[in-house]
Order: C-alpha cells, then sequence, then structure tokens
C-alpha cells in the first residue's frame, strides 16, 4: 500500500477534449459494433433497446461521474486511490478491494476481447483481399463457425497481433501513446461510421425495417434476462464497474468540468450503438437474414451482405478496419488501470508493467481462445459456459454491475459532502442533489434489484 505522501500521477490529458476522445474511445469499442446488435437481436429489438437507454441514463451517467470524480481526486491509479479515499473518509481499507476487482475484470474482459479484436483484423485482410466475394450465407457461416473459429494457429496470431498493438500503444504512455493513437482513431471511426450509415439509408433499401427493428417498442418480447443483459451491457458499453473511467479520470484537468464532459461521453457512446444498428440491420434485412444469430451476425450475416453486394469487398474492409479500431482504443483502457498500478507500486518503467501484463493477458487469451474448438468439450466447461463465454458472462452480468453499485456508493455515502461537492462543481445544488440521489439510492437499488429477481429466477428454474 502507498502512502498518502507518495507522487501523485504526473501527466494529465492536455485538454478536456482529450479527456472526450480517450473516455469515448474506451467506451466505444466491440461493445457498441458487435455485442450490440446481437445482444438486441437475441432479445427481441426495441424493447430491449429502450431498457438499454434507461440504465445508460440512471444508472450509467452517475455513476461514470462517480468514477471520474474518484480518479480526479485521488490522482493515483484505482487501486491505490481507492485505498486513499477510504482512509480519507475514515472508512474501511476493504474498499480498496474495489480497484481489485476492476483490475481482475479487466484482465478478463481483455482475454476475449483481444480474441474477437483478432476475428476483426482478419476480416479486415479477407474482405479487402476480396476472399469472401460471391460466397453464399452456407459459405460464409462454415468460413467462420468451421473455418476461422477451428484454426488455432491463425487465432493466435491475429490474438497476438493485437495484444501487441494494445501493450505497444500502452507503453508509449498517456502523450505519446494513449492521447496520439484516440486523437487519430475516433475522428477516423466517426467518418468511416457516418459514410456507412449514408450508405445503409440510402442503398439498402430496407432502412426503415432497420429503424423499426430498433426503436419498435414491443413489451411482450422483453424477458428477466433481457433486462439483466441491458442493464450490464450498460456497464460494459461504457467501460463502467472496473475502474477504466477512474483510471483516465486521474488525468483529467482540474478545471474541465466532470458532468458535462461525461454526458457527452455517454451521448457519443450511445449514438454509435444505434448508428452501428442502423447500418447492420438494414444490411442484414436487405439480404433476407435473421437478425437473432448471436455472436456471429457480425462475422456471418454481415460479411453475406457484403459477400453478395457490389463494392462489398471495400466496404466490408473498411466496416471490419472501422471495428479493428474501436477495439484497439477500448483494450488500451482494458489494461491503463493494472499498468498505472503497477508502475505506481513497483516504482517500475511503464513499459516492463505493459510487457508484464500483457503476457498474462495473452495466456489467458488463449485459454479464451481454446474453448472454442480444442477445449469445448463439456469437460473444460464450468456452468455449462466455455472460459470465453464465462469470462463474459462473469464480468458483464456480475463484476462490472458489482463494481459499479459499490463504486455509486463509495461516491453517495462514504466520500465527504464537501469533498464531492466540491470535486463535481456542478452549476447547481439542484443538479447536486439528483445526482446524489442516483448514486446513493437509484442506481444501487437498480442493480440490487435485477440480481435478486435474476436470482429468484435462476432458482425457481425459470
Ligand atoms: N466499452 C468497451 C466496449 O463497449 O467495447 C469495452 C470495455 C472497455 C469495457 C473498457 C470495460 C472497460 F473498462
Amino acid at each position: 500500500m502507498m502512502s498518502d505522501s507518495a507522487p501523485t500521477v504526473t501527466g494529465t490529458w492536455a485538454t478536456r477534449w482529450t479527456f472526450i476522445l480517450a473516455a469515448s474511445g474506451s467506451a466505444i469499442g466491440l461493445g457498441n459494433i458487435w455485442k450490440f446488435p446481437f445482444i438486441t437481436g437475441e432479445n427481441g429489438g426495441g424493447a430491449f433497446v429502450l431498457v438499454y437507454l434507461i440504465c445508460i441514463a440512471m444508472v450509467g451517467i452517475p455513476i461514470m461521474m462517480s468514477e471520474v470524480l474518484i480518479g480526479r481526486h485521488a490522482r493515483h491509479n484505482p487501486i491505490t486511490a481507492m485505498g486513499q479515499l477510504a482512509r480519507e473518509s475514515g472508512a474501511s481499507r476493504l474498499w480498496g478491494g474495489i480497484g481489485w476487482m476492476g483490475v481482475l475484470a479487466g484482465i478478463m474482459i481483455l482475454s476475449f476481447y483481444s480474441v474477437v479484436a483478432g476475428w476483426s483484423l482478419d476480416y479486415t485482410v479477407e474482405l479487402f483481399a476480396g476472399n469472401f466475394n460471391g460466397k453464399t450465407g452456407e459459405e460464409v457461416g462454415k468460413a467462420f463457425g468451421e473455418g476461422l473459429l477451428q484454426d488455432v494457429p491463425k487465432l493466435t496470431l491475429w490474438h497476438t497481433v493485437f495484444m501487441a498493438l494494445t501493450a505497444l500503444v500502452v507503453a508509449l504512455g498517456i502523450h505519446k501513446g494513449l492521447e496520439n493513437s484516440v486523437k487519430l482513431m475516433m475522428p477516423a471511426l466517426f467518418i468511416l461510421l457516418i459514410g456507412m450509415l449514408i450508405y445503409s439509408a440510402t442503398q439498402t433499401g430496407h432502412f426503415g425495417e432497420g429503424f423499426a427493428y430498433l426503436f419498435d417498442f414491443d413489451f411482450s418480447k422483453l424477458s428477466v434476462d433481457a433486462v439483466l443483459a441491458a442493464l450490464g451491457h450498460s456497464f460494459f458499453t461504457l467501460s463502467l464497474g472496473m475502474c477504466a473511467i477512474m483510471a483516465y479520470g486521474a488525468y483529467m484537468p482540474k478545471q474541465a468540468s466532470i458532468g458535462s464532459t461525461v454526458i457527452t461521453v455517454a451521448i457519443l457512446d450511445t449514438a454509435v450503438a444505434l448508428v452501428a444498428g442502423l447500418v447492420i440491420f438494414p444490411i442484414v434485412f436487405a439480404n433476407g437474414m435473421e437478425p437473432t444469430q448471436g455472436p456471429g451476425l457480425l462475422f456471418v450475416s454481415l460479411t453475406t451482405a457484403f459477400a453478395q453486394i457490389p463494392g462489398g469487398q471495400i466496404l466490408g474492409g473498411v466496416f471490419f478496419l472501422l471495428v479493428s479500431i474501436a477495439a484497439l482504443s477500448s483494450s488500451i483502457s482494458l489494461i491503463e488501470p493494472s499498468a498505472a498500478w503497477m508502475t505506481e507500486r513497483f516504482n517500475m518503467g511503464r513499459a516492463t508493467s505493459v510487457v508484464i501484463l500483457s503476457v498474462i493477458v495473452w495466456i489467458f487469451g488463449m485459454g479464451c481462445l481454446l474453448s472454442l474448438n480444442e477445449w469445448s468439450g463439456e469437460e473444460y466447461q464450468v456452468f455449462g459456459m466455455g472460459m470465453f463465454d464465462l469470462f463474459d458472462f462473469l464480468t458483464a452480468n456480475i463484476m462490472l454491475p458489482l463494481g459499479g453499485m459499490f463504486i455509486a456508493i463509495f461516491a453517495g455515502w462514504i466520500m465527504k459532502r464537501s469533498v464531492v461537492l466540491n470535486e463535481l462543481a456542478l452549476k447547481s445544488l439542484v443538479r447536486f442533489n439528483l445526482w446524489r440521489a442516483m448514486t446513493r439510492v437509484i442506481s444501487p437499488l437498480a442493480v440490487f434489484i435485477v440480481f435478486v429477481v435474476t436470482l429468484y429466477q435462476k432458482f425457481n428454474g425459470a
């Protein structure tokens, strides 16, 4: 444990906008472009989207503000920050556990995240090379399920390339690495996405259908599992509950307003998810395919569409390039909390800590990767899930909501009111009280209720 007199992190983002870019870079990723469309499909479309939007507004935004405020006030990595603020508030050192759970969740998420990002890198190359041109749905399905997912050397290669890229950016530090890369990646991503949206709106002839699928709120399709998925996804997509945003908050300039900055990030993230849906569903419908097919939605349905349409080779290549960029700007934030902790705690070079962590993640990632093929048998499963699905389930549905709940309770109940008031510096007391009501009561209660109902359902065999 570091002493109170330990030097705080030295760097700060150049401007408020750099923080916005970095935090949106973290938030916008595979969660928006790969996961959001397929879980929306699995959970029946519009009603799920509505619950997800409510979770973002009522739970996500207040918790993101809490993370930034904790990080910026402490100006340390999350583990040290939580321990220090707990002491400062006269609370138990156990609160430091939130930082530990965050670091663990980051490593677990990155393990499977890197594998999926690897698929995306592979598809970027394959599509640009024209290898999917003219293939039928069945052939594309086979190329994914029986081809790529079974090809351990290829999967390993791309997983390794992606981890190496992530490590490189993080090792270069917050200015040269994180700041420079997001300044380049985020505008590129927005431009590519808008281009794709124009295509989907004008060329597919099924834009209205895609739009209705996302925004027709049919509550008869909503299940309790769907509510848990919506809550979990709102944490995942905003990078909450595992201290990534807290780590970024530690570098946030003092004069920047936390409230408006966080709302901007949440709006950007939500907009990208909705636009991704508006790009993907019309293309899927235009090709007579089903939106319900799970993780393969992007890699099978959408890719079949790219294989069939004129210009799909380029369009598809560009699309997967976009997905890879979005993944990279998120993966760097998955490793930043632990890298910052190791660098501060052991006084070691940033590059050394990043290399050690990346090797650990790479090994876990190999476990996730093998659980899709060599280790897909029941003897390798826990709760009926292989390592890939288990890590996804444990992090998105359990660790992130729990982490977020404790962060909210910490900011709302444990930290001194005067400290929080000063750090948030909201324009009016009404806004402050609103934030406080959300973090003290609404967010923790929402997470708690969803958990209890889910457990109840599971025990009743529903
Ligand atoms: N928000 C990222 C996405 O939507 O892809 C995933 C993620 C990044 C989750 C960073 C958690 C995190 F700390």
